[in-house]
């Protein structure tokens, strides 16, 4: 049976329960079930028929909020094989894959099914989720973590074992796709399947952790000329403790979790017109030292003349610096003396 997300409580729905000192249990209702502490028993029937959102009182009287818990409560308790797509980036990943209702929607790797979650909702029952794992322990906790939430394992969503590189071509016909999202380590390895099954205008989002993955990713991607240039971003979310007259940031964030980077596919022989760019080179190998030069990586290159000129100043300066220290009372020259800016420059400079 499909879990409820509104309306009164009924048998089968997961209920976050808020008991004394805060505490919180999350029980699904049962029939027979009881909840046990040592505050007293709470029958699970005593719930059913109440609005989300009721006070109940156990045998002891002890009380306990009920709310069913959101989507973001869960992805945040449930049990983890990988690391997640926390709630603030599942969210972006929505916005700027742009995920709607009817969408055939490709993902890898799923990991815990966090993200999986997310689209699924996304997408609707109108819509198709495929989603990838190499490894079948994780796919495993994947389904299990779905079925739990959703109640069921949805219809509309295929999990494959398998490398989404090897795989795709196969779950899918070309050109088939509306969006992907890629969240593993080397997602520039799965971009020539990517650009087979995506649809033309569709969207390619990957998530990852480190900027060498964003910068290695981000230059396959353009290598390729099958898509639109990329975009980056990441998100930091800042929460606000806002009580009386107390309103400022949190003391404490989760600052980073990772790069967004996503282009959109290009029509079959498409070469969108020229964007005039700085020259940067795009190589990237061990070889390569030669090629990292400030022009390369987008800084402005000081001219010969300028930088001379900011020599003999830096040299005037500490010339000045110098003769203030010798004087009696350290009392600083009027001026640097003519030789010291015409001297010459160290041997390295
Ligand atoms: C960080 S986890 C994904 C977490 C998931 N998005 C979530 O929100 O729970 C990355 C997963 O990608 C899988 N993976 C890495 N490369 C893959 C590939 N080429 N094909 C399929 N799965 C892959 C890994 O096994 C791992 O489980």
């Amino acid at each position: 049976m499909t879990a409820r997300m509104s309306g009164p409580f009924r048998f089968g729905d997961r209920v976050q329960l808020t008991g004394p000192k805060a505490r919180l249990h999350t029980i699904t209702l049962r029939e027979d079930g009881e909840l046990h502490t040592h505050h007293g028993v709470l029958r699970h029937g005593d719930l059913v028929g109440l609005p989300d959102g009721s006070v109940v009182a156990n045998s002891s009287g002890h009380e306990y909020l009920a709310l069913r818990p959101l989507l973001r409560d869960f992805v945040m308790s449930m049990p983890r094989g990988a690391a997640i797509v926390y709630p603030k980036d599942a969210a972006q990943i929505l916005a700027q894959a742009d995920v709607f209702a009817g969408a055939t929607v490709v993902e890898a790797g799923v990991g815990s099914g966090a993200l999986s979650l997310w689209l699924l909702r996304a997408i609707g029952p109108a819509g198709r989720l495929v989603s990838f794992e190499r490894r079948e322990d994780f796919a495993a906790v994947a389904r299990a973590n779905v079925e739990t939430f959703v109640g069921e394992l949805p219809a509309n969503w295929d999990v494959v074992v398998g490398d989404l590189a090897e795989d795709l071509p196969h779950a899918v016909a070309p050109a088939s796709v509306d969006r992907v999202v890629l969240d593993m380590l080397a997602p520039w390895e799965c971009i020539d399947a990517v650009a087979e099954a995506l649809t033309p205008g569709g969207v390619v989002v990957c998530y990852v952790a480190t900027a060498t993955q964003l910068s290695r990713v981000a230059e396959y991607i353009r290598s390729t000329g099958l898509f639109t240039d990329p975009d980056a971003n990441e998100t930091m979310v800042r929460g606000w403790h806002v009580e009386g007259l107390a309103v400022r940031p949190d003391h404490r964030m989760v600052a980073h979790t990772g790069f967004l980077i996503w282009a959109r596919r290009l029509a079959p022989g498409a070469v969108p017109p020229e964007v005039k760019r700085r020259a940067s080179k795009t190589s990237f190998s061990d070889e390569d030292v030669e090629l990292w030069t400030p022009g390369a990586v987008g800084d402005r290159q000081i001219t010969d003349k300028n930088l001379r000129k900011r020599v003999r100043e830096a040299e005037r300066a500490a010339e000045g610096a110098r003769q203030a220290a010798e004087l009696p009372g350290g009392e600083p020259a009027d001026e640097a003396p003519e030789e010291a800016a015409s001297r010459p420059s160290s041997e390295s400079a």
